[in-house]
């Protein structure tokens, strides 16, 4: 079997949150890249445009669909306007999510909610809206969650992120081993450090300098380098994988 065949995606309907910017962005173009046809989703419909242009120009073919992940009712507008626009969604990327700063002792209730209902309870619910149309359209599918080494190990001052990526990893498990019998693939992937939106204040700090100096291979991520996870998990490639969690950070979580 050729690489290019193991890992193409042609025919598929990939549907990716919170491609407006970052990672998400990236993976709607690789997908695209690969075959799919992507639905692009997130809050700024603007930078979704955008990304639509540069997909075509590419050769691919994808359509922006508004969302806000928090709002349950948005979620399944999302999906009835993919079906309506490509056909049932076969890969589920969520990956929508923010982070906060400061430290536990004062960590206002709002703030630790807002996490866990972008990074958590929007997760499930874009997860459950997916896999109940996958059944319903009698379609197997692959669901990858973002998650990330923070769902794994800590640092200080991100606990509210931290326990809604741990919450990311063992949900990803739990659907994995109910929906497997539905030929639904659950999977997670945990990057290390990746220069984003997210974080690119904090990466430019001097904690950021340490960050990237105590890594093994002396840098954060870079645009490539997760590539390989998702297309091994969104493709048949991984057809045998489930409830699994695949870990790309150079090294950073080795360490004590
Ligand atoms: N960068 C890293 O180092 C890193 C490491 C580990 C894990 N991650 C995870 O990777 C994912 C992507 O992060 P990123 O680094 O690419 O950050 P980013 O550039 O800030 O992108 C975050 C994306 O999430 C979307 N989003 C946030 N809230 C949303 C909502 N309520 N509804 C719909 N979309 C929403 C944003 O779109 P709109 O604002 O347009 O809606 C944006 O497209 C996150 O889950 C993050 O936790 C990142």
């Amino acid at each position: 079997m050729r690489a290019g065949e193991l890992f193409d995606l042609s025919g598929e309907l990939a549907l990716v949150t919170g491609a407006s910017s970052g990672l998400g962005k990236r993976f709607a173009a690789v997908l695209a890249a690969n075959g799919a046809t992507v639905i692009v989703v997130a809050r700024r419909t603007d930078r979704l445009d955008v990304l639509v242009a540069e997909i075509e120009r590419s050769g691919g073919k994808a359509f922006a669909v508004a969302c806000d992940v928090t709002d349950s009712a948005q979620i399944a507008l999302a999906f009835d306007q993919a079906e309506d626009l490509a056909g049932p969604v076969t890969i589920l990327v969520n990956n929508a999510g923010i982070a906060h700063a400061g430290g536990a002792l004062n960590l206002k209730h709002a703030e630790w909610r807002s996490v866990m209902a972008t990074n958590l309870d929007a997760v499930f619910h874009v997860a459950q809206e997916g896999a109940q149309r996958m059944v319903e359209a009698e379609k197997s599918g692959s669901i990858i969650n973002i998650a990330s080494v923070l769902g794994t190990h800590l640092q200080k001052g991100v606990s509210a992120y931290a326990v809604s990526k741990a919450g990311v990893i063992q949900l990803t498990k739990a659907l994995a081993l109910e929906w497997a019998r539905h030929n639904i693939r659950v999977n997670a992937i945990a990057p290390g450090w990746f220069r984003t939106e997210i974080n690119d204040a904090f990466l430019d700090s001097d904690m950021g300098d340490v960050m990237k100096r105590k890594n093994p291979m002396r840098r954060f991520g870079g645009e490539a380098d997760l590539d390989g996870a998702l297309l091994l998990l969104a493709s048949g490639a991984g057809a045998y994988m489930t409830g699994g969690l695949i870990t790309v950070d150079g090294g950073h979580t080795l360490e004590v």
